[in-house]
């Protein structure tokens, strides 16, 4: 049976939004430089400091993006890592705590070391269904499966897989970078904008070398939030790109993330499909970073070839309102209250033995959500993390 989730008559979902909870950090994880997980350890986290783009009296100095293309350190995003990364983590933080309570450091009662969600998801699932509403193009599956009154969900990566095959199989328009270039952008951008220590334990040269670094894609650091949107609580990991300053000392202050994107300078934005273009782009980097509270999300655009020309700052929860003002192409609240339906109308959908696929293609007004037999439960939650919950 096919359960759907309906996405005409959005005006049911307009209005002031829903109740969000901020989204607070409890725990995070790094992947090295081999792409080795380290469950709670920060030591990918990067810090930001700007590019340098030449400095008075010294010529003017465009950073070259494609620099260092052909020694690009790329991980293999092909194998399936289902939601294991985040699931090694909540288990040691479990772990943790509960060795913690039994030696009566923590007043928490055993019963409470399970970390409390409706929902866990990596962030990148919810970017998707934020989104929704205002994208036609965006299609997507996802797995979901029931554990201990959770849902757990993880993106479907054979359909990912064929949806990069075909991204990366278009051919470039004349004078367009290829795919592949346009990625390493990305990667570049962020090694020329982060440093890998705070600023005060970083020399001039650490700065001025950036340019000349490796780039690697293999490290990463993820922050598990716990957030709340309508009545569904969640816990969401996801990837941040770095800090500004550091992170504070107290773990209930919001921290100073940011996000970094790389973008072509946008066309005209008194022409309507150039200002469409660009408020769709708006609407990802809001979403990604709305789900994560990265309040600060810092542009760095770019000659169609590939040089960096300048930096734009852009606060996160300024980004709805900025499109109110502009071509209104997307409503910010419309996507929050849509999404916490959709949220509680997958909980009560995954319930029970089984995994079901969330599936969204191109261009349907719809989400549906079915239970298929050919995955099993075991691979969407690895048996060790089933161990470890059955325990507590
Ligand atoms: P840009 O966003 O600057 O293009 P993120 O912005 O999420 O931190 O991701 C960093 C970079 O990873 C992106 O840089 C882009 O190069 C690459 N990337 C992220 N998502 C991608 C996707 N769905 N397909 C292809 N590349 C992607
Ligand atoms: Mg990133
Ligand atoms: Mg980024």
């Amino acid at each position: 049976m096919t359960s759907t989730f309906d996405l005409t008559h959005l005006d049911r979902f307009a209005g002031t939004s829903t109740s969000i909870r901020r989204p607070r950090e409890f725990a995070h994880f790094s992947y090295d430089d081999t792409h080795a997980l380290k469950p709670l350890s920060a030591e990918s986290l990067s810090y930001y400091y700007p590019p340098v783009f030449g400095a008075p009296g010294v010529e003017e100095h465009r950073p070259e993006l494609s620099a260092g293309f052909k020694t690009f350190r790329q991980r293999d995003d092909s194998i399936d890592e289902h939601l294991d990364g985040l699931l090694d983590t909540l288990q040691a933080y479990e772990e943790a705590l509960l060795v913690k309570v039994e030696g009566g450091e923590d007043e928490v009662e055993v019963a409470n070391v399970r970390v409390k969600a409706d929902v866990v998801t990596w962030r990148g699932m919810m970017t998707k269904i934020l989104t929704v509403a205002f994208d036609d193009f965006s299609d997507f599956e996802m797995n979901a499966t029931c554990f201990q009154a959770q849902s757990f969900i993880e993106e479907h990566q054979a359909y990912k897989a064929a949806q990069r095959r075909s991204q990366n199989s278009q051919q470039p328009r004349r004078g367009e970078a290829s795919q592949e270039m346009m990625q390493y952008w990305g990667y570049k951008f962020e090694c020329i904008s982060t440093l890998q220590a705070p600023w005060a334990d970083t020399t001039r040269a650490d700065i001025e070398n950036r340019e000349t670094l490796i780039v690697s894609n293999n490290p990463q650091y993820c922050s598990m939030v716990r957030t709340g949107i309508g009545a569904t609580s969640l816990i969401l990991a996801g990837e941040v790109d770095c800090v500004l300053g550091e992170k504070p000392e107290r773990p209930d202050q919001p921290i100073p993330w940011i996000e970094l994107k790389t973008s072509a300078e946008p066309g005209n934005l008194s022409n309507l499909r150039e200002t469409v273009k660009y408020e769709r782009k708006l609407l990802r980097y809001w979403a990604q970073s709305f789900l994560l509270g990265v309040p600060k999300i810092m542009v760095g655009y770019r000659t169609p070839d590939g040089f960096l020309t300048r930096i734009a700052e852009f606060e996160t929860q300024r980004i709805p309102a900025q499109v109110k003002r502009g071509a209104h192409t997307w409503d910010g609240n419309l996507c929050i209250n849509l999404t916490a339906a959709f949220l509680e109308f997958l909980t009560q959908t995954v319930v029970g033995d089984g995994v079901w696929r969330i599936r969204r293609w191109k261009n349907w007004r719809m989400i549906e959500v079915f239970k298929t037999e050919e995955v099993v439960m075991e691979n969407i939650l690895k048996q060790s993390f089933r161990i470890h919950r059955e325990k507590l």
